[in-house]
Order: C-alpha cells, then structure tokens, then sequence
C-alpha cells in the first residue's frame, strides 16, 4: 500500500497517539548513578568538567544517596578516590577502602539500593594504569605495558573485598583477558557464589573518558590505554570480547562509550541475550553540559533522546551521569 492510502502522520497527530505507538519508553529502574567517594571530611566538590557531579566524603555521601533513593533510582555505581596510591593499587583491595566503606554505609543506610562496585585498579595505582605494569626508561621517558596474569590476582582480590563489604554487582573495567573467569573463580571461592559480575565487555580506548580521569584521578601516567581497551574502530572484535565474557560467566553484558557505539551496542543485542547495559560516559556527559550551559541545546530533551536512543539500540540498562536529572523529568 502506498500514498494516498498509507499516510504516516495519522499515527503522529496527538500527543496521545504518538505515545500509544511509542516503540521505546524509559523508565527510572533503567538506570544507574555513578558516585565519587573521597577521602577526607566535609567533602563536596564539583567535578570541573562535569557540572553537576562531585566528589563526596564518606560524611557528605547520605544526602547525595538519599535524594538518588528518593527518586527511585534502583542502583549506583561506586568509584574511589583514595588518599594513597602505590604502585599495585593497595588501596583498591584493602578491607577499609573507599569503596568498601561507602559500600558498607550505603547497605546499612538502604539495604534495597543495589551496590555497583567498578573493580579496578587505575584509581588506586601511581601510574594511573588498570593493572601492574612493566616499565623501563629510555632517555629520560618511561615505556611500559600491564601485565595480564598477574593483574588478574589483583582483580580478584579488589572484587571479592567489595562483595565482603555488601557489594551487590561486581563491574570489572580493566579490560584484561580472562577477568571474568578470575574474578568469578575468586568470589566463589570466597562463598559470594550469588553476587553476579557485570562485565564491561566491550570497552574501547575512548577520548571520552576525558572528564572522568580528571574526576577519578586516573589518568595514566605514561603511554595510554591502548594495549588492553579496544581500537574504536572495531566491531567485530566486539563480539569476540561479548563471546569471552559469556563463556567465563559473565551475568551481564556493557558496552561503553555509547553515543558513538550504538551500532555496537545493537550487534551485541542481537547476538548475546544477556542483559545489556550501555555507559553513557563523561565525556558524552560534558559535550551536553557545555553546550547546554551556553543556551545552545534544550539539556532535558537532548538528554531524554540520547538515552532513548541507547535503549532503542539494544540496552536495557543505562549507567548515566544524568539518571537524577532524568528520573526527574520523567517523573514529569
Ligand atoms: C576505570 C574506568 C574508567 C571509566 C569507568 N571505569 C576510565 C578509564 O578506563 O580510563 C570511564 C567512565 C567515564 O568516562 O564516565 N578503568
């Protein structure tokens, strides 16, 4: 059938119809709040690059966790800052971390808000890489790569001292090969059988991490993420990552970044049927902001749309700097 019969403005006339036809609709339990814990006291600082995200002190953090609460967002994320860095990120698996202190308030002040705990090592090392490096220095400038196996031990501990502090998800990012199976193997063995592992599977060496260096104070220190993050410009190497992961017991799925990965997003939708969770990440966040800041886009429904979009490619689930500002508009 085609014009005059078919005319596709009859099911785009009212607002009521649009949305009886609507293929795509978010929803609050879709989402994930990223959190910055600090060390120190009396802590609430604004995130240069990121309006509107700050760093909290263990003794500023219940506000922030009641207000994400309150407007039903179901989960968050939690990433460290802590006060020493060394050179196998200590201070990432130690019993009284950062993480794990927040964790630990965050299930005592609300048991049913679901403990993300991101299960890496470049907030917590000197050189700002996910793992233990090799280095040597050659005219003055230090070379060196992270090395896999004994990452992984590492790993392992810094996931299962999150789930010893209440953690409900584990969410490795570092990228290593078999960190799944470490760290699955690891927490079962240590009778957290029943804590799933959110991997993010498929992780690209993204520019868009930008603002999130600055606000966990990760950036490496020498070379770059590109020996264990994947080439952007890659996509079927994507599913060998999804197809690893699934193999070694991952429980959900990530794809991050998402605005520029949307079509990865979708392949790994149709080819895996675990749950899927796209990260909009800081970067993504910032660009809204700014321009947002300069009056030259509508924040509400840019934002409204780029989340709608990384649903309608495939996830189900959004780790999103905006979830507080989007719960809220869709509360209306
Ligand atoms: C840790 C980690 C990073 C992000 C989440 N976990 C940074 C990185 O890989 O450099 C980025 C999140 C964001 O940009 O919002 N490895």
């Amino acid at each position: 059938m085609s014009f005059p019969i078919t005319r596709h403005r009859r099911l785009r006339g009212t607002a009521g119809i649009r949305g009886m036809v609507r293929e795509t609709v978010l929803n609050v339990l879709d989402f994930i709040q990223p959190i910055f814990v600090t060390y120190g006291t009396g802590v609430k600082n604004e995130i240069g690059s990121m309006p509107g995200v700050y760093h909290f002190s263990l003794d500023t953090l219940k506000a922030e966790v009641d207000e994400i609460a309150s407007l039903g967002i179901p989960a968050v994320l939690l990433f460290g800052i802590p006060e020493t860095k060394d050179a196998i990120g200590s201070s990432g698996f130690a019993e009284d971390g950062i993480v794990q202190e927040a964790t630990r308030l965050i299930k005592q002040w609300y048991p049913g808000l679901l403990v993300v705990a991101d299960t890496c090592l470049c907030e917590f090392t000197n050189h700002g890489h996910c793992g233990m490096v090799h280095t040597h220095t050659v005219d003055g400038v230090v070379h060196g790569d992270v090395i896999n196996d004994a990452s992984l031990e590492l790993l392992t501990r810094t996931a299962v001292s999150q789930a010893r502090a209440g953690a409900d998800i584990i969410a490795p990012s570092n990228m290593m090969d078999g960190f799944v199976q470490a760290i699955r193997s690891g927490l079962d063995e240590n009778g957290f059988e029943h804590v799933p592992i959110m991997s993010y599977s498929v992780k690209y060496a993204s520019a868009f991490y930008g603002p999130f260096r600055e606000a966990a104070d990760s950036a490496p220190q020498f070379g770059n993420r590109k020996t264990y993050q994947m080439d952007p410009a890659n996509l079927r190497e994507a599913i060998r990552e999804a197809d690893s992961d699934v193999l070694e017991g991952a429980d959900m799925l990530m794809v991050k970044p998402a605005l520029a990965y949307l079509d990865v997003i979708r392949t790994i939708r149709d080819q895996f049927d675990l749950p899927l969770v796209a990260y909009n990440v800081s970067g993504e966040y910032s660009m809204v902001k700014a321009a947002a800041q300069q009056g030259w886009i509508d924040e509400q429904a840019v934002v409204l749309e780029m989340l709608t979009g990384m649903k309608r490619a495939g996830a189900d689930i959004i780790i999103t700097y905006f979830a507080k500002d989007a719960a809220r508009w869709l509360r209306g």
